[in-house]
């Protein structure tokens, strides 16, 4: 049996470009919770094999990479955080759309993800955090006290992207172009045969068309509410 847990595991999954991120980030700020990037963690063992010459798609040299790696959370005063590969701030190498494209790879080797959900329990098992990434609900705390699925239309999602893109300064695609290299990950993080992506059964689903970050913040803050310090066990 685990123990109880004062504060709970907020488990926030969907698919990229839902808001996800930016919702999670404001959510563990509002409770004074840790935040916890899982995707980040891919992410890094992503842009590890394209700077070491491995392909992400070999799934012997990810693991390898995945079982040395060291990755960790620096938290920043405004809420954010730096994201530390092997003492190196990688928090910006790993949004570039390269590595976007090499994490969904390196994500699908059941070694890679075996070591990464074992660091991710020992982030997060104590409670009093927001995690975020595709298979935390269904596979990485199945007892998770609050679980959330944020989706929004793929044409939405790539407006979001793109307004990210320009806000950073980089080459903006066009919406077609995003909408679909948005459908290619989706259907490979739908379809794969390790952790696919998925709402688990007695996740909140919220479509966060149309909303703005603090509507989905007060949902998302008031169903976690609803359960601190009300005996969470897990
Ligand atoms: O959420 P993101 O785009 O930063 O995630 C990067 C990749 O890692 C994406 O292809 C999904 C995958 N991922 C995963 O398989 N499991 C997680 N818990 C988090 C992310």
């Amino acid at each position: 049996m685990t123990p109880a847990r004062e504060r709970p595991i907020v488990a926030i999954d969907g698919p990229a470009g839902a808001g996800k991120s930016t919702a999670a980030r404001a959510v563990a700020e509002r409770l004074g919770y840790a935040y916890i990037d899982t995707g980040a963690m891919y992410r890094c063992v992503a842009l590890r094999c394209l700077r070491g010459g491995v392909d992400p798609a070999d799934a012997g040299g990810a693991a390898a990479v995945a079982e040395d790696i060291d990755i960790e959370f620096q938290p920043l005063s405004d809420g954010g955080q730096w994201v530390v590969m092997d003492g190196e701030d990688v928090s910006a190498a790993i949004r570039e759309d390269g590595v976007s494209d090499a994490a969904s790879h390196v994500s699908a080797h059941a070694r890679v993800r075996e070591v990464m959900v074992q660091r991710q329990r020992e982030l997060g098992h104590a409670g009093g955090v927001v995690m975020e990434g595709r298979d935390i609900q269904t596979n990485v705390f199945p007892d998770a006290e609050v679980k959330v699925f944020l989706s929004a239309s793929p044409k939405e999602r790539a407006r979001r992207r793109a307004g990210d893109l320009r806000d950073r300064g980089l080459p903006v695609p066009s919406v077609e172009e995003l909408t679909r290299s948005i459908a290619e990950r989706d259907h490979r993080d739908a379809t794969r045969a390790t952790a696919p992506l998925a709402a688990a059964p007695d996740a909140t689903t919220i479509n966060t068309d149309g909303m703005s970050i603090e509507q989905v913040v007060d949902r998302v803050a008031a169903l976690a509410g609803a359960v601190e310090g009300d005996g969470c066990s897990a």
